[in-house]
């Protein structure tokens, strides 16, 4: 029933490119751009640095290789995708769903924070460079009960409007010039923020590792910042996998997906942590690290507002490629699990996502004592448990899935084309998948909760 249904909507690419950038679209966000610099802030600076190559390294391109293989091979996403190949396993793709929600009902709230920023860059804002000035505008922002609601509404609906209408033209079009430009004015960024007077500190910090700040949350705050930046453990590249067709390398797009992602944090680490330094911020700053520091650079860049738009405007299109395939995780999943409308499915769980989401919201605010995970606010303890539970939960399962159920003979022959690409580290791909990988996750997962609650 499921397959016939998938297979009169299943299209596919149009181009090796147009794949790579959804895919990359769908990693590159605000993942890269907002979180990775406050995480790297928070949690040791280049220990943490370290320990995400060391996670990229080990588990990051394994699982990449790993989720593509199996949504081009079953052409199906997660619910059905697992289903198709052992039925009790479905669940794990519900898992998948379970997740998508509730990050998009954070994301959002944060991609309506880039909104303002775009129209405060409009009206000039951009030219202060006061620490406290900026810190006390974005707190007045965010603390407001219903500011943020009514930015998180336009997100969301933009994210919405975009997964009705369809994916493939628009974004797979504007992808190509947007993606690159970000790119590159992150690169113009990083270098104003690097030259200003004492940004050298924020470079030790942010890439000379102090082993004594690794503990057990570090390394799973790690992990999860691995997962959520490359987009994995919820079947988004299942999804993504499942559109692309019998002779592309695999074997390339693990690779390339995540060194693109990757070096996009990096340039935003680089570009944010050295002004913090600069200019006496609180590399702790957390969520709003972004938000404070960069209008501090722009005030120090020729043309400052104009780039402070430009930039906003870029990684709000890097956010939407990002949501977007979080939707549609969860649309897809109503769609062709149970037989909902596109349509339908789309208004109905971007409405009750966004509902979903206000709290994470006014925890910042009005209700910020409210702490739920080990002192965390409202919105962190939702991203703790999406990113650092469920997403690593949902790639350890992976692995022991092919590793032990599906078996990696048959991922062999999906991942070489049956045969026909040569890849000579299949074997210890093979290994990573069904040994080390699982293993790995399941130590970290473990002594992360620990050291988190005790
Ligand atoms: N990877 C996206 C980002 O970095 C977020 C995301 C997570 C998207 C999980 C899809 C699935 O912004």
């Amino acid at each position: 029933m499921i397959d016939v249904n998938e297979k009169k909507q299943r299209d596919q690419w149009g181009s090796k490119i147009g794949f790579i950038l959804a895919a990359a679209g769908s990693a590159i966000g605000l993942g890269n751009i907002w979180k990775f610099p406050f995480m790297a802030g928070q949690n040791g600076g280049g220990a943490f640095v370290f320990l995400y190559f060391a996670i990229l390294i080990v588990v990051g391109f394994t699982l990449m290789m790993a989720e593509l293989t199996i949504g081009r091979h079953t052409q199906l996403s997660p619910v059905g995708a697992y289903r198709k190949l052992k039925a009790k396993w479905a669940w794990v793709g519900f898992l998948g769903v379970l997740a998508g929600f509730l990050i998009l009902s954070f994301y959002s709230v944060i991609g309506g924070w880039v909104i303002r920023y775009i129209v405060k860059a409009l009206t000039g804002a951009f030219t202060i460079s006061d620490p406290d000035a900026l810190g006390g505008l974005f707190g007045a922002f965010i603390t407001n009960p219903l500011e943020p609601l009514v930015y998180h509404a336009i997100f969301m609906a933009l994210t919405l409007g975009i997964v009705i209408g369809g994916v493939k033209g628009g974004i797979e079009k504007y992808s190509k010039i947007l993606m690159p430009s970000l790119f590159v004015m992150m690169i113009l960024i990083m270098i104003r923020s690097l030259t200003l007077d004492g940004a050298m500190e924020g470079v030790k910090f942010l890439l000379l590792p102090d082993f004594s700040k690794i503990n057990g949350g570090v390394v799973l705050a790690a992990l999860g910042q691995v997962f959520f930046s490359l987009s994995l453990g919820m079947g988004t590249m299942i999804t993504y996998g499942s559109y692309l067709n019998k002779d592309e390398n695999l074997v390339d797009s693990s690779i390339q997906i995540p060194l693109l992602d990757t070096a996009i944090a990096l340039v935003a680490g680089l570009a944010i942590l050295p002004a913090v330094f600069a200019f006496g911020f609180n590399p702790e700053g957390g969520p709003g690290l972004l938000f404070i520091t960069l209008p501090a650079v722009f005030s120090q860049m020729p043309l400052g507002s104009l780039f402070g738009v430009l930039f906003f405007v870029l990684v709000l299109f890097a956010a939407l490629t990002s949501s977007i395939s979080l939707l549609e995780v969860v649309v897809a999943y109503f769609v062709d699990e149970k037989n909902w409308d596109r349509k339908k499915s789309s208004l109905v769980f971007g409405l009750i996502i966004f509902l979903f989401g206000i709290p994470s919201s006014l925890g910042i605010g009005i209700w910020s004592d409210i702490r739920i995970i080990a002192g965390r606010d409202i919105l962190d303890s939702v991203d703790f448990v999406a990113s650092n539970v469920l997403l690593p939960l949902g790639g350890m399962l992976l692995c022991i899935f092919i590793g032990w159920v599906w078996g990696l003979d048959n991922a062999f022959k999906e991942v070489t084309n049956n045969g026909k690409i040569k890849f000579p580290l299949m074997n210890v791909w093979g290994f990573l998948v069904k040994w080390v990988a699982p293993i790995a996750i399941g130590i970290v997962f473990v002594q992360g909760l620990i050291d988190t609650f005790f």
